[in-house]
């Protein structure tokens, strides 16, 4: 599993992403927040790379049952991640052709399940929400925190399709690339739909913006 290798063998990184995910658990507790819904301004910010670090700290947890989904059908990248066999993508969920439960594929680590695309899939399936509404329901009641990837919010609709099923939103922000008002227009649109934003994990700190750094590592979460 490479996201592991990875933080098994940087230990400045593996702070910063302790950091966050122990801060991320406790306020999801705190105020009962089951879904988490992660995305961005735009493209390649870094929401696949959080969601991966975060999932796998998260599931290194044995007592913890965590779902780490991939509503990104353009640009699928759990998947490799996780090095997964895949018999059903999260593409035949929204289709209404199977249940969430048939898709949902176990990963080495004890407390974390993974949903991916098998293939790129048509991202028009996020707007049917009868399918959506079901794969929601399943999730929240089976795990403890649910992890969703999609794609950024200004470029497509695809994220704020899945936004109203979910408790809360975490914008990803990278350090020397989002501009400020691009992070202002997603946080209008989080707005705009009255989504609940936990907070923003800014990425890349340490190469593009070391005086910002908290510690030494690569993430911020504010
Ligand atoms: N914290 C980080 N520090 C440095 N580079 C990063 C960081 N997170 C992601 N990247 C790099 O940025 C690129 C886009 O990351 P990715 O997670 O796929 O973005 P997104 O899912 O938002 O499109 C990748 O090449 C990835 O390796
Ligand atoms: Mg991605």
């Amino acid at each position: 599993m490479r996201t592991i290798e990875r933080l098994r063998s940087n230990s400045l990184l593996s702070a910063e992403i302790s950091k966050l995910e122990s801060r991320l658990w406790r306020q999801c507790r705190r105020d009962d927040v089951k879904t988490v819904l992660v995305t961005s301004a735009v493209r390649g910010e870094g929401k696949s790379t959080t969601i991966s670090y975060l999932a796998t700290a998260m599931g290194l947890f044995p007592g913890r049952k965590i779902l780490a989904m991939d509503f990104d059908l353009r640009v699928p990248s759990l998947n490799r991640e996780f090095e997964v066999d895949i018999e059903h993508g999260i593409e035949e969920v929204l289709a209404g052709k199977i249940e969430l439960k048939a898709a949902i594929v176990r990963t080495t680590l004890a407390g974390l399940d993974i949903v991916v695309p098998s293939t790129k899939g048509d991202p028009e399936l996020l707007h049917q929400t009868e399918p959506l509404r079901r794969c929601f329901s399943y999730a929240r009641e089976h795990y403890d925190l649910v992890l969703i990837d999609t794609p950024a919010v200004i470029p497509v609709a695809d994220a704020t399709a899945v936004m109203p099923f979910a408790d809360g939103v975490v914008l990803v922000a990278m350090a020397g690339k989002t501009t400020e008002p691009y992070l202002r227009r997603a946080l209008t649109i989080c707005d705009g739909l009255d989504a609940r934003v936990l907070g923003l994990v800014v990425s890349n700190v340490h190469e593009a913006a070391p005086e910002y750094l908290i510690g030494d590592g690569n993430y911020y979460y504010e």
